[in-house]
């Protein structure tokens, strides 16, 4: 009986004495492992006559429990206090001003490409569109013949076409020459038809990169281009003329600026526009604004029923319209950037002087949003 009660108290003792979760392990060990002093106890009970083991037994089952569940409590507080001691050893002062620029630590910037995609998906977010894409390497499915331009038309000699090896079951492969195929891949997706099916509409927009062989001042082979679809039962040509109105104007932040919107023709159109924003030229240097000069910006029109019945929607229900536009070509003329070569040069001085503050978020002050 001695015995128990002195194993008891000092198991009890050394639990309470364990200062981290390594130390009470070792209580764990000495009292309730193979050569604990419990354990030891229980030993014991061979020996015994049957009366005494049952009463003996009983009480080192007790005192086994009670020592568990000392252990267990001890185990939570020092567990807890473990953790309390690392979160305040980790803990980062957040209010501590950053390190001056200069020494050894420099200020990245955004690249005004990735900037001006920003700001079309804020202007364009504001209306209800939300961004989509696809791949850059595309069949020529989707870049062709969804779009209206069947194999042997000539208008797939209207872009320089990089063409890439065949996948291996025999479909011919392309780098997209335009974000248009987009427009085939969004229609043809199952939730987008059965949102359409139930009176929904599909609004999106598709920044991305876009190839050609083309290169000079104003052409690289790589560009980008934002593509615009807008699919109901009810969008006509007065909604693409506002939507892109509307857009314009916040983009370039002029209340009043000039649209001029062209008859044109692309396959995947019809009636086809492009647009041309007002703009003018003194001493060589270009304005945008009211001016006498007009300068092409985007391709639009209302989408062609071929290419609605090719994407698996009924063209005498659904209609709506697409543009693209050539973000490059916007970002230079907004922020006055002459050679178009210069985006992918990755000259730091550039950089530096064109780029913008990571913490600057795209302005809606042109026409929306106010
Ligand atoms: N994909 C056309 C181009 O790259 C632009 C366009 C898109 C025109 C959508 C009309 C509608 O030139």
């Amino acid at each position: 009986m001695d015995d128990l009660s002195t194993i008891k108290s000092a198991a009890l003792d050394a639990v309470i004495a364990a200062t981290d979760l390594g130390a009470l392990e070792a209580v764990r060990v000495a009292v309730l492992g193979k050569k604990g002093s419990v354990t030891g106890l229980m030993k014991t009970l061979g020996a015994m006559a049957p009366e005494q083991r049952r009463e003996f037994g009983a009480k080192v089952n007790e005192l086994k429990g009670e020592v568990e569940a000392a252990l267990e409590a001890r185990k939570g507080t020092l567990s807890t206090s473990a953790l309390a001691t690392r979160l305040a050893s980790e803990k980062v002062d957040i209010s501590l001003p950053i390190r001056p620029e200069g020494q050894g630590v420099e200020r990245g910037s955004l690249h005004p490409i990735g900037q001006v995609m920003d700001e079309v998906g804020a202007i364009f977010g504001e209306m209800g569109f939300t961004w989509a894409d696809g791949p850059d390497i595309e069949d020529d499915w989707h870049n062709f013949t969804a779009l209206n331009i069947p194999p042997n038309h000539p208008a797939r000699q209207m872009q320089d076409t990089f063409y890439l090896p065949p996948r291996a079951d025999g479909t011919p492969m392309v780098l997209r020459t335009h974000t248009s195929p987009v427009q085939a891949r969004t229609m043809l997706s199952k939730d987008v038809q059965m949102r359409l099916a139930d009176g929904g509409s599909l609004r999106i927009i598709v920044p991305g990169r876009t190839y050609r062989i083309d290169s000079d001042a104003t052409h690289a082979p790589m560009f980008h281009q934002v593509e615009g679809l807008v699919i109901d039962r009810t969008t006509h040509m007065g909604h693409l003329k506002g939507c892109l109105v509307d857009f314009c104007r916040a983009f370039f932040e002029i209340d009043d600026l000039p649209l001029r919107f062209r008859p044109s023709y692309f396959p995947f159109t019809e009636p086809s526009a492009e647009v041309d924003i007002g703009c003018s030229w003194k001493d060589g240097e270009l304005k945008i604004g009211a001016g006498d000069s007009w300068l092409e910006i985007l391709g639009s029109g209302m989408v062609h029923p071929n290419v609605i019945r090719n994407c698996g929607l009924d063209p005498a229900i659904y209609q709506g319209f697409a543009f693209g536009m050539g973000i490059d070509r916007i970002a230079m003329l907004k922020y006055g950037i002459p050679d178009l070569r210069s985006f992918f040069d990755s000259d730091l001085r550039w950089l530096r002087h064109y780029g913008f503050s990571a913490l600057e978020s795209p302005s809606l002050t042109g026409g929306l949003g106010r």
